[in-house]
């Protein structure tokens, strides 16, 4: 299944019901296998979770912590960036040139990388002096 199929799929199970605005995303880990997330609001609003935190935390546990490729799908007008938290998360775990696909419902996409949705991004080699596993 494509990663793009993958996230169609996978956006259906979100828990959107604040927002009515579901959101799946996958990711496709180094090795080749591929996790889902979709979002998961809370009714104390600021707990929800995106589903690209949900993509991450799944390929996390599924004993990965590179990932190759990232799909993200909603049913939005255009195709829907990445949230500022996001972009840092997808930046924790995939190189700048990771390739970003952003897709709606309806079939438009947009391709972008990881380095262009957050150029500059904090990394560990500003914390010189800090020992990093
Ligand atoms: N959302 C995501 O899951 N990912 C994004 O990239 C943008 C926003 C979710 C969070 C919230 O549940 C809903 O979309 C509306 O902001």
């Amino acid at each position: 299944m494509s990663l793009i199929d993958a996230a169609r799929e996978v956006r259906e199970t979100a828990y959107a019901p604040y927002s009515g605005f579901k959101v799946g995303a996958a990711i496709r880990g180094a090795s080749g296998n591929v996790y889902r997330g979709c979002n998961v609001e809370n009714v104390a609003y600021p707990e929800g979770t995106c589903a690209e935190a949900g993509a991450i935390a799944a390929m996390v546990a599924g004993g990965e912590t590179e990932l190759i490729e990232v799909c993200v799908i909603a049913d939005s007008p255009h195709p829907v960036p990445p949230c500022g938290g996001c972009r840092q998360k997808l930046a924790e775990f995939g190189r700048a040139d990771v390739p970003v696909l952003l897709a709606t419902v309806a079939g438009e996409t947009l391709g972008t990388t990881i380095g262009e949705l957050l150029p500059g991004r904090f990394e560990v080699a500003h914390m010189a002096g800090v020992d990093v596993d």
